[in-house]
């Protein structure tokens, strides 16, 4: 079953970050297989950790055009990046004491932090992001 499905909704009309935006969701929905499928906890861990791993790697992507270009709301979207990858780190250490009671919690964490941060944080770059010729 899918957890999140990707719609144009989620479109910041810039391809690349699109395209990352989707991996994201991909990685999410492997979290929720691995959850489902009663997997070890060292195999949840794993996904996570990838899922970790790809944020930061999509976060510092947008944050270097941030920084090439000049995005004046450059500190607080940082901000959220980081809150982002602290909060998956803290869910990690919970998922290692009680994965039961944690799964569902941080898959409703991620759906509603990924919706939240692409259709209102991530959406405020488009004008800029185009302006620039990001693509
Ligand atoms: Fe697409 Fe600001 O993360």
């Amino acid at each position: 079953m899918v957890f999140i499905t990707w719609d144009d909704s989620y479109s910041v009309y810039v391809e690349s970050i699109d395209e990352q935006h989707k991996k994201l969701m991909r990685m999410i929905n492997d979290l929720h297989d691995s959850l489902n499928k009663d997997e070890e906890s060292d195999a949840i861990i794993a996904v996570l950790g990838r899922l970790r791993d790809y944020s930061r790697e999509h976060f510092k992507y947008e944050e270097d055009i941030f920084r090439k270009y000049g995005y004046q709301h450059e500190q607080e979207h940082k901000k959220r990046h980081d809150d982002l990858v602290q909060n998956v780190n803290e869910f990690e250490n919970k998922l290692l004491a009680d994965r039961g009671e944690v799964g569902e919690e941080l898959l409703n964490f991620l759906l509603y932090w990924l919706e939240n941060h692409i259709k209102n944080v991530d959406k405020q770059y488009i004008t800029f992001m185009l302006e620039n010729g990001v693509k």
